[in-house]
C-alpha cells in the first residue's frame, strides 16, 4: 500500500505543502511520487504560456524530490481539472492522493476548493487533504 502517492499542483501555497508532505510520505514509505498538473482547457490563455508554467511547477517538485532521493514523475495534462485528477489517479495506478484544501483561487471561507471537493467526491483511493 501506498507506492505511488500522486500529489495534484496548481503551484499554490496549499499545493506546495501537499507536496512537501507526499514527498515526505514517499520517503519514508519507499514509495514515488506522481506529481500532476492539469492545463484548464477552458482558461483563455496562450497554450504555451500554460504548458510552461505547469513544467515549471512540475519541476519545482522534481527539483524538491531529487534533494530528498525521492524518485518524481513529472504528469502534465490537458482537461478539466476537478474532473479529471480521479481518472488520472486511476489509471496511473496511484494509492494515495495528497491534495492542497485550496489553490490558487483562495477562497478560504469555503471549506475546500472546488478542485479538492471533487477529487475527494469521486477518488477510489484515500485522499489526504493539506491545509
Ligand atoms: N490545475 C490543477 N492541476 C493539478 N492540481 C490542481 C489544479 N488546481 C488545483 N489543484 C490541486 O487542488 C488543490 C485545491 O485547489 P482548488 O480546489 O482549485 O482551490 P481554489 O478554489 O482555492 O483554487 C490545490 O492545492 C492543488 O493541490
Ligand atoms: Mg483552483
Amino acid at each position: 500500500m501506498f507506492k505511488t502517492i500522486m500529489v495534484p499542483t496548481d503551484g499554490s501555497e496549499f499545493a506546495s505543502r501537499a507536496e512537501d508532505v507526499a514527498i515526505y510520505l514517499a520517503k519514508k514509505l519507499h514509495a514515488k511520487v506522481l506529481a500532476v498538473y492539469v492545463i484548464d482547457e477552458k482558461l483563455i490563455y496562450p497554450y504555451e504560456v500554460l504548458e510552461d508554467e505547469g513544467k515549471s511547477i512540475l519541476k519545482n517538485v522534481g527539483k524538491k524530490g531529487e534533494e530528498q532521493g525521492v524518485k518524481i514523475k513529472e504528469v502534465l495534462v490537458v482537461g478539466h481539472p476537478a474532473h479529471d485528477l480521479a481518472r488520472i489517479a486511476t489509471n496511473e495506478n496511484a494509492d494515495l492522493i495528497v491534495i492542497g484544501t485550496h489553490g490558487k483561487t483562495e477562497l478560504e471561507k469555503l471549506l475546500m476548493g472546488s478542485v479538492a471537493k471533487s477529487t475527494l467526491n469521486s477518488a477510489k483511493i484515500p485522499v489526504l487533504l493539506v491545509k
